[in-house]
């Protein structure tokens, strides 16, 4: 079964390979980061607890994410796998999963350890620009929209994401270090760890990620 973690800091790339991937292979992509988002956006009492950690660049709190977590691999569509985007970010955060997951005995295939410089990936936070209605992701020079500020694929307008300004940036590169990079030791001592290249291009990329978890391209 694909039951997929892609880990990595800001940046570099999960998002966008999570995406490629979960279309690949036709299971969902469960990205914390955009559930938080779209409860920022709808006002929730959870978006306006969680939007005051993400403007600082900080970790939205254990229990919330985790919440989350639980009840979205419960539903229908993750039966066949999921692909977890950016989600456990803390050792608390894997161990809960750990749990869940053994109580669903949903056992992890692998996790996708995706690394870059740190100034590869303020250059792409920098640059990043998101549609304001499907959500798909362009970068002004590494993978340009065909008109400046609208979406290729439904022509909506594209907005630059609040915590990519650079001095939030450079906070949430030291707190992916500090909380977040000790899970790759964690997963490496069981044994699921694949380490990619995250600094090539997409498509290169996304070859060696479909070789690591065993998929043919
Ligand atoms: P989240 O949305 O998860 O942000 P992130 O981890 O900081 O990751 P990003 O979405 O910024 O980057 P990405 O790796 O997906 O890169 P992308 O593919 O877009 O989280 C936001 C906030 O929510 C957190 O700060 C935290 O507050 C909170 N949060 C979320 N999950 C949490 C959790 N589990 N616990 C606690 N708090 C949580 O690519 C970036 C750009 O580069 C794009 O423009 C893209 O086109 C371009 N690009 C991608 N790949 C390449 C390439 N190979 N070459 C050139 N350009 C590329």
């Amino acid at each position: 079964m694909n039951n997929l973690i892609f880990l990595g800091p800001p940046g570099v790339g999960k998002g966008t390979q999570a995406k490629m991937c979960a279309e690949k292979f036709s299971i969902p992509q469960i990205s914390t980061g955009d559930m938080l988002r779209s409860a920022v956006k709808q006002g929730t009492p959870l978006g306006v607890e969680a939007k005051t950690f993400m403007d600082k660049g900080e970790l939205v709190p254990d229990r919330i994410v985790i919440g989350l977590i639980a009840e979205r691999i419960g539903e229908d569509d993750c039966k066949k796998g999921f692909i977890l985007d950016g989600f456990p970010r803390t050792i608390v955060q894997a161990e809960e999963l750990d749990k869940l997951l053994s109580k669903k005995n949903l056992p992890l295939k692998k996790v996708v350890s995706i690394t870059a410089l740190d100034e590869e990936l303020v250059k792409r936070l920098s640059g990043r620009r998101t549609c304001s209605s499907c959500g798909e992701v362009f970068h002004l020079m590494f993978n340009p929209p065909k008109t400046a500020d609208k979406c290729d694929k439904c022509q909506a307008k594209l907005f630059q994401r609040d915590d990519d300004k650079e001095a939030t940036i450079r906070e949430r590169l030291k707190v992916y270090k500090s909380q977040t990079s000790p899970l790759i030791q964690y997963y490496g001592n069981k044994r699921i760890l694949e380490e990619i290249d995250g600094s090539l291009e997409i498509g290169k990329v996304f070859g060696l990620i479909c070789d690591a978890i065993g998929n043919s391209r």
